[in-house]
């Protein structure tokens, strides 16, 4: 059965880019997609840039009407107080921002955010009305001995650890495996489809066929224009989270006009 889940690209530009290039990037996105004549409808592109850049993005998304959604790399669990350096969803929320990266495995590993804390973000961006895109995805020892499923199930379980199936519904799981960010490893689409599938099977397990159904599991790791349309044949794969390849303008059009592509594999 064919679903009704509409793709979502979603660009990682991690510390990358001011707020000056941030605004020439999103420009360029937009009238390179609007050049080709691409339908919007048919596949949903997001840039996920700094909290710098957000403002910017913004006032510029706002101003040109664009069709492009806007992201933020992470948000704070806390509501507001004395949490030096942390942006709440509410902030977020006011910048018109909808979703929020969650759980990145560069946060999980550099600053030792566990699944509790994943869950409470999760829970936090829900609250303001964002979006979370819930990172989830195995190293290489992990892969290495064949427990990818197993683990990447378990921050799957972490992060929706008290979270209504109304609220899961409408969240997005990333598949990231962490051995393929950034190394130009891709993972095959068979190993995409392997653990997207199995996330997809444990949100039917929590909730119920339908929640199942409609959250959309991206896959991330070295996606690139090339690579991207042999990764969304694969039946529970709906989007990808882009890194690199996203803070490039026409790679990255190229990359959320994929449906064009010939598929190689
Ligand atoms: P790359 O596409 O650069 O491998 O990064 C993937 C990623 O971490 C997106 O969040």
């Amino acid at each position: 059965m064919a679903n009704t889940r509409t793709p979502l690209m979603a660009g990682n530009w991690k510390m990358n880019l001011d707020h000056h290039q941030a605004t020439h990037l999103v420009q360029k996105l937009a009238w390179t997609l609007k050049d080709a004549k691409h339908d919007f409808s048919a596949v949903e592109v997001v840039v996920v840039p700094p909290f710098t850049d957000l403002r910017s993005v913004q006032t510029l998304v706002d101003a040109d009407r664009l069709e492009v959604g806007y992201g933020a790399q992470d948000v704070s669990a806390h509501s507001k107080g004395a949490y030096t350096g942390e942006i709440s969803a509410t902030m977020l929320s006011k910048l018109g921002v909808s979703y929020a990266v969650v759980g990145h495995s560069e946060r999980r590993q550099l600053h030792a955010e566990d699944d509790a804390l994943v869950g409470a973000k999760v829970k936090a961006a829900l609250g303001a009305d964002i979006i979370p895109i819930i990172c989830v995805g195995e190293g290489l020892e992990i892969r290495r001995a064949g427990d990818q499923v197993s683990y990447t199930l378990a921050q799957v379980d972490g992060a929706f650890d008290g979270i209504s199936a109304e609220d899961a519904a409408r969240s997005v799981i990333a598949y990231e495996p962490v051995w393929a960010i950034g190394t130009g490893e891709v993972a095959t689409p068979d190993d995409a489809q392997e653990v997207c599938g199995a996330i997809r099977g444990r949100l039917a397990e929590l909730y119920s066929a339908e929640v199942a159904d409609a959250v959309r599991v991206l896959y991330g790791g070295s996606v690139k224009s090339s690579n991207v349309a042999s990764i969304m044949a694969k039946h529970d794969v709906d989007g990808a989270l882009v890194g690199g390849a996203s803070l490039e303008a026409e790679e990255f059009a190229a990359i959320a006009r994929y449906q064009s592509h010939q598929v190689g594999l």
